[in-house]
């Protein structure tokens, strides 16, 4: 239930409400902006990080519940594994049923090979299916690649790989028409147009959404495409190694079943890692927007395989995750509330901030309102948050329009006795995407011979932080584009050689030698809620 304060900073929001209607909010200065990074940003606490011992990054710091998992145990040590005669024989593995994933296996099948996914959930469990506000692309009159180029190097701090960035904004359009084709239904205007919105650091309106279910939806129009295709699906059974042939290329993967325990050997003469991202590790406490597998199972496997990562140190917070109720807690609120035009508000009743900076600005300002500033509204579960004002939304564009632009948001809510339409919602950022993964280059390789990565495992693409809507782009476009590499690769390939583990036992006597032997069992496969 509201509290009597939440009631009372309510009013405040609603008597301020007329004053701020088409208030124009100031955006950062350069200056501004990296000072409160610095000062608010999780990235830039020194205490939730650990520094890398052994492995490919060594001497970097990365997330200390990552750090643990990359220096952990393997699962197959002390196994029998019988290498010898493979469970499995095929041209390309793919590891991970998301949009990454179910990409690639499309185009590796389009290429005519022979395909297999594995997924320790069912196809579709995965952050592409919580996605919600859009994808990027260039394709209007008024917008161009080199536009979007230019935003998303900016938002990411000038670090994205600019080969993989041109790779990323070349090709969003055609993503864009490949996934109406396939049968996407995306939001047009009556003459078919598409509708766009802005999201927080674009310049041009070119978001183009599936009302506020655009993941749900373009993952229900791909993992149909993988069913009509026929392309071998294996559900509830993870990849718990890599193994390589005996000239260290990658060659296939350990398999487990995640309900009996078996272990299978995968033979392949590629491998695509789509496994996404990290948000159930819950780094520094946060509450995640993750799915439940979100547990950066594809770094660990690629790390001990000696594939480097890049910018594993960076991760995005994102601005609006649900700070009450608790029963949704940290749950996603889209960015596109904001573009619709809800504000940012403070206990009392005062728009803090431009609602469209950056997601790491907008994510810092939040956070420094609540805990510097004193201007949360406090849970009743001893938690803070701060108002999105979207009863403003109706106002700015007529009533209804939360129903028809954001009715999952809507529904949401409703479920929990709150009407957004009438009242204000309560935010705080929420554990939300893997800014950094695995180094690749433009042709979807990583730094070890015959390894894929596609999609949010993927490290250097949006350099330090994402901007809203990349994330499906980079799903498709570098899924795709896996997908085919792969699958050229593996036509080059006669037979795959005599497969080995011997990797996971040097990277063990590494671990001996810097005393980190015995740490957790990793890959972790899934988050342990149990109380301890
Ligand atoms: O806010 C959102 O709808 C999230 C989108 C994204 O992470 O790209």
């Amino acid at each position: 239930m509201l509290t009597n304060e939440m009631l009372e900073s309510i009013k405040k929001v609603e008597a301020t409400r007329d004053e701020r209607m088409h208030a124009e909010l100031r955006k950062m200065t350069a200056e501004e902006k990296e000072a409160i990074l610095n000062a608010f940003h999780p990235d830039y606490k020194d205490e939730g990080f650990e520094v890398l011992q052994v492995g490919p990054n060594k001497g970097e710091k990365v997330p200390t519940e990552l750090c643990h998992l990359l220096q952990g145990t393997s699962r197959v040590l002390g196994k029998d594994i019988d290498l010898e005669n493979p469970d499995y024989d095929t041209d390309v593995l793919i590891i991970g049923g998301g949009g990454a994933g179910s990409s690639a296996a499309i185009e590796a099948d389009e290429a005519g090979c022979k395909v297999m996914l594995v997924t320790k959930l069912r196809i579709g469990d995965a952050n592409t299916m919580m996605a919600e506000g859009g994808i990027q692309a260039a394709d209007k009159e008024n917008d161009s690649p080199a536009q979007h180029y230019i935003d998303a190097m900016g938002g990411g701090h000038f670090c994205n790989k600019p080969e993989l960035l041109r790779k990323l904004v070349c090709d969003a359009p055609i993503a864009i028409k490949w996934l109406n084709e396939l049968g996407v239904m995306f939001d047009k205007e009556e003459d078919g147009t598409m509708v766009t919105t802005h999201g927080g650091g674009t310049s041009r309106k070119r978001m183009h959404a599936c009302k506020d279910y655009s993941g749900a939806e373009i993952m229900r129009t791909l993992r149909d495409e993988v069913w009509n295709r026929k392309i071998p699906v294996i559900d509830y059974t993870a990849a718990i190694e890599l193994i390589k042939d005996d000239k260290g290329a990658v060659a296939g993967a350990v398999l487990q079943n995640m309900e009996t325990g078996e272990l299978y050997v995968a033979r392949a003469k590629t491998v695509i890692i789509a496994t996404g991202g990290a948000g159930r590790l819950h780094y520094q406490g946060f509450p995640t927007s993750n799915h439940y597998g979100a547990t950066a199972d594809g770094l660990v496997l690629a790390y001990r395989a000696g594939a480097p990562l890049l910018y594993a140190d960076t991760i995005q917070y994102h601005p609006t995750g649900v700070a009450y109720p608790s029963q949704i807690f940290g749950a996603l609120v889209t960015e596109k509330v904001r573009s619709l035009g809800a504000l940012l508000v403070n206990i009392d009743g005062v728009a803090f901030m431009n609602p469209l900076e950056t997601r790491d600005v907008t994510a810092s300002t939040i956070i420094r309102e609540c805990k510097e500033r004193g201007k949360g509204v406090p849970t009743p579960d001893g938690g803070y948050g701060v108002w999105l004002d979207t009863p403003m939304i109706e106002r700015l564009h007529g009533e209804g329009t939360i129903e028809k632009r954001i009715p999952a948001m809507l529904r949401m809510y409703l479920e929990y006795g709150i009407d957004m339409r009438k009242q204000p919602i309560l935010v705080y950022p929420t554990l939300h995407y893997q800014n950094g993964g695995i180094k690749i280059e433009a042709n979807g390789m990583s730094d070890v011979e015959n390894l894929f990565v596609a999609g949010e495992a993927v490290g250097g693409i949006h350099g330090r932080n994402r901007l809203m809507g990349n994330s499906l782009l980079d799903v498709i476009v570098f899924g795709r584009n896996a997908g085919k590499n792969a699958a050229a690769k593996a036509k080059t390939i006669d037979t795959v050689g005599k497969l080995t583990l011997s990797h996971v036992d040097s990277f063990e006597k590494e671990l001996e030698g810097a005393g980190l032997a015995g740490g957790e069992l990793s890959p972790k496969l899934l988050p342990d809620y149990t109380r301890k």
